[in-house]
């Protein structure tokens, strides 16, 4: 039942150029130090060319003759802000009424049972921002690092398509429908509720209305897309399974027929869904910004060998790896742990937890509550190179984001070999070789403008996006609804 990844396409230029160019491999005394001054000098005018370059083939991109598997509409230019739609159709943007987004932030602080949302929902969901702190930032005095919360990515992601160069404000121009519901802030606010129809009643809501659309019917919804930012679990309740207080959103008919977007996907069940980051801090408004970053992480001294933040979960069989991780880490030299749970734990200040992931040279992620986590994501932006313990936790959820080849950039542990007896998880990373390591820092650096939530209101140079999130989102998506509406159903994914 395993996911298979959807073939990558050589075609869309998004991407940053290879590892070894951004980083150029250095015979340090110290292979920590990933960049010599010699090598800074160079990156410069790497950085140069890499913008000249860019600009080139966004050219080319653009005439004619570049052929791509988006036939008949890469080209098409949209001019919103005087920005020009590269790599993903047209796409409309409904105005849905106020109860399905807007108007649940008024009661922001009605939101989650745990939380006051109302601080994270400010900013187009990029929440408070904060002063960055992280040595290795210190250089620098950005302000794009917010204190984002780990379920918010529909807030961001709706604020980035609004200002998207692809977006269309005339529903006969475009070939992707965007439906901007909150549905995660929704599934929170109602987790308690007990009477489920008055628990589904916004889902139920949600789908009369997106049928009485016409532009909804003309394909069944399936060039339709919604963009959750909590777990698929908590919109599918089924009449037999337990009661965790999900809704039933994904389980609508009409909602089989769109795609998904979330940050954790059922990995059997969900085959219209999509697994799309969870939204780290840091939001940078250019890719100098980005890139600036990408430097200072990869030039970090990283004394720890790894580090675990998190804590202990009770009673959750897939979590139990977690008490064997957080055993062997206090009981390692070489680990720094930063535990959650008491009431002056670090574990939620989002700079003490990229001070030392970035200090550390492998991050473990255990599952938790689900089995995905969103330190996956403060790792991968700390430059540490993620250690899994299921293959659910990442490889079968985020294929359009991370690379096939699953040990060029991770490290998997089989939970079943850790443990009383076996290896233990400071064996397994001390017997990677120094080389094989630094590849992988390298490839992680180079995985974070893919894995980021770009500001919003980002003044791109020129015309340069990055490739972030949404960019890679609306570029598969639309290469899925092609396949879709064509009949060749995206279906023959799942085995
Ligand atoms: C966009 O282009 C139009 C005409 O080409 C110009 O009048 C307008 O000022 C430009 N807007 C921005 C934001 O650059
Ligand atoms: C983006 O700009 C709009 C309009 O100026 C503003 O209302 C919004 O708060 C800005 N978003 C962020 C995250 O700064
Ligand atoms: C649940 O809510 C619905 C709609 O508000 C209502 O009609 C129904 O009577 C309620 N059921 C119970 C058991 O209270
Ligand atoms: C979903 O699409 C199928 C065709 O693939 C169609 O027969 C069905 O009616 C659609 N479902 C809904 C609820 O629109």
């Amino acid at each position: 039942m395993f996911f298979r990844k959807p073939s990558p396409t050589s075609s869309l230029n998004y991407y940053l150029p290879s590892s070894s160019d951004l980083f150029p491999k250095t015979k340090d005394k110290d292979p920590n130090i990933a960049l010599t001054k010699l090598n800074k000098i160079k990156y410069l005018l790497f950085s140069f060319l890499l913008i000249a370059t860019w600009l080139i083939l966004l050219r080319l991109w653009l005439s004619p003759t570049t052929t791509t598997t988006l036939t008949t509409t890469t080209t098409t230019t949209l001019n919103n802000h005087n920005k020009t739609c590269v790599g993903s159709y047209p796409f409309y943007i409904y105005n849905l009424p106020p109860q399905f987004n807007l108007g649940l932030l008024e009661h922001c602080n009605n939101l989650n049972i745990y939380t006051n949302m109302c601080p994270h929902v400010a900013n187009n969901g990029l929440g408070q921002p904060i002063v960055t702190t992280v040595t290795a930032l210190s250089s620098s005095s950005s302000s794009s690092w917010f204190a984002t919360h780990q379920f918010i990515a529909e807030m961001i992601i709706h604020a980035r398509l609004e200002n998207h160069p692809c977006r269309t404000w005339d529903p006969s121009e475009a070939r992707l429908f965007y439906v901007p519901f909150y549905g995660g802030l929704y599934a929170s606010s109602v987790f308690r509720e007990v009477n489920l129809t008055q628990r589904d009643s916004l889902a139920v809501d949600l789908v009369d209305y997106l049928q009485s659309l016409p532009w909804f019917n003309i394909n069944e919804g399936k060039d339709h897309f919604l963009a959750l930012g909590r777990t698929a679990w908590d919109f599918m309740r089924t009449p037999s399974g337990p009661d965790f207080g999900a809704n039933i959103l994904l389980n609508l008919p009409p909602v089989k027929n769109m795609s998904v977007l979330t940050v954790e996907r059922q990995p059997w069940q969900g085959k219209n869904q999509f697994g799309i980051p969870y939204p780290s801090y840091f939001h940078p408004k250019s890719l100098t910004e980005l890139m600036t970053w990408q430097k200072q992480i990869g030039d970090s001294i990283r004394p720890y060998l790894f580090s675990f933040v998190g804590g202990t979960r009770h009673g959750l069989e897939k979590a139990k790896i977690r008490d064997e991780i957080l055993k062997q880490c206090k009981n390692s030299m070489k680990c720094e742990l930063v535990q959650c749970g008491n009431g002056a734990s670090k574990c939620h200040d989002p700079m003490a937890v990229l001070e030392v992931m970035s200090k550390s040279r492998f991050c473990l992620q255990a599952p938790g509550d689900s089995f995905t986590r969103r330190s996956t994501f403060d790792s991968i932006l700390a430059g540490c190179i993620p250690v899994f313990f299921s293959s659910h936790t990442a490889y079968t959820q985020y294929a359009w984001y991370l690379p096939d080849e699953k040990n060029t950039y991770s490290v998997f542990i089989d939970e079943n070999d850790c443990g009383e007896g076996k290896k233990s998880i400071e064996e397994v990373l001390m017997g990677i070789s120094k080389e094989d390591e630094e590849k992988m820092r390298v490839a992680v650096i180079n995985l974070i403008h893919k894995v980021t939530y770009m500001h919003p209101n980002a003044s791109v140079v020129e015309d340069v996006s990055f490739g972030d999130v949404v960019d890679i989102a609306l570029e598969r998506l639309s290469r899925i609804v092609e396949e879709k509406i064509s009949g060749k159903d995206f279906g023959s994914e799942e085995v």
